[in-house]
């Protein structure tokens, strides 16, 4: 009887690790058959991009959190608003944004489909896209699982919801991460992308009116900026040492008191994440590794694989 319930658990407890281990599907080498040009493809688009304008690397490593957070890494973030489907772009944290993210991947599935027609999925073109970026700016590279395929319809609820707001604080952060499977030291990495790129006053404008664990001279910066009413859209370096270079000056800024987002100065303000922020300002190696290793499993988010979904040919609509 003992034995007949011990294989029976055994039997559960295998049938949810394979149900959990969908992410084991997707393989670095998944298109060296079917289209092994795409790295080149989405590197050469990515670094003109990039050396056109740094800020199309950031905005497309953003893209790919926002994408991955909602239903998991599946370009559900891609697809456009149709009369009858809202899409994600709408939702409070990517509406406003630039767009030039988005043309920059209608950019590269054109070169892509080009070269190998209804192959590679508009999730794993972002996949790669985004690396590119991070490496394009000086920051590490590392090899991408690839595999996903594309989602068929958007969660607007979703993009409401599972995307954390610049005044979170270090529980909601957490919560949101864990609740992608995610741990708070891939919170405290992937967080160090706001080494690069701008956000608006929108988004700092408490951090430098209302918070008590800034930086005085950084505050007063900031309200210069931005201010207590209108100006909404006035943009300021995340990182305003090295705002185009992919280093470690984020966690340096926290350290100083200087985080730009209300979000981004709770990964140090007394709690657990400091020693890891300490770590990571002084040791850009182990950011690097660390990132690169979480920028792995922030992919690895729930992706469709297999037969599920279908390899997009416009990114911006489901195939007809
Ligand atoms: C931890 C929770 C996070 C919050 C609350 C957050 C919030 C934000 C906000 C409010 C902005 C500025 C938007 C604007 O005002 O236009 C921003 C920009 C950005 N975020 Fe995050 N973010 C988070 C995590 C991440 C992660 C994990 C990544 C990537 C791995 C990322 C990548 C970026 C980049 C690159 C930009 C700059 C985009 C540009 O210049 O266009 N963020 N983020
Ligand atoms: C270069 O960047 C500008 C914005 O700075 C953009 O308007 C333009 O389309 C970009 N050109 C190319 C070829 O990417
Ligand atoms: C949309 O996202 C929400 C929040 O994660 C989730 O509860 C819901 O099941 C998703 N809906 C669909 C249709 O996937």
């Amino acid at each position: 009887m003992a034995a007949t319930r011990l294989l029976l658990l055994m039997a559960a407890a295998l049938v949810l690790l394979v149900a959990r281990g969908s992410d084991a599907q997707l393989s670095a080498g998944f298109y060296s058959a079917s289209c092994p040009s795409v790295h080149g493809v989405v590197r050469q688009v990515m670094s003109q991009a990039v050396m056109n304008n740094s800020r199309s690397g950031a905005a497309i490593l953003r893209l790919f959190f926002h994408d991955c957070f909602v239903n998991g890494c599946d370009a559900s973030l891609l697809l456009d608003d149709t009369p009858t489907t809202p899409g994600e772009k709408g939702a409070g944290a990517n509406a406003g944004g630039s767009t030039f993210g988005f043309d920059l991947i209608d950019d590269i599935k054109t070169q892509v489909e080009a070269a190998c027609p209804a192959t590679v999925s508009c999730a794993d073109i972002l996949a790669l896209a985004a690396r590119d970026s991070v490496n394009l700016l000086g920051g590490p590279s590392w090899a991408v699982p690839l595999g996903r395929r594309d989602a068929t319809s958007p969660n607007a609820t979703g993009a409401a919801t599972d995307l954390p707001g610049p005044d979170s604080s270090l529980d909601r952060l957490v919560a949101a991460f864990a609740a992608k499977g995610l741990t708070s030291r891939d919170l405290a990495a992937l967080s160090g992308a706001h080494t690069v790129g701008m956000a608006r006053c929108l988004s700092f404008r408490t951090r430098v009116y209302c918070d008590d664990n800034v930086s005085p001279a950084f505050a007063s910066q900031g309200r210069q900026l931005c201010p207590a009413s209108g100006g909404d859209a006035t943009a300021a370096p995340l990182d305003a040492s090295t705002p185009a270079e992919f280093d470690n000056g984020y966690y340096r800024n926290l350290v100083a008191g200087a985080g730009l987002l209300h979000s981004d100065q709770e990964l140090f303000n007394n709690g657990p994440l400091d020693s890891l922020v300490r770590l990571y300002s002084a040791n850009g190696a182990a950011f690097s590794s660390d990132f690169a290793a979480s920028m792995v499993r922030l992919g690895n988010v729930s992706p469709l694989t297999g037969s599920a979904g279908e390899i997009r040919i416009d990114c911006r609509k489901v195939n007809s």
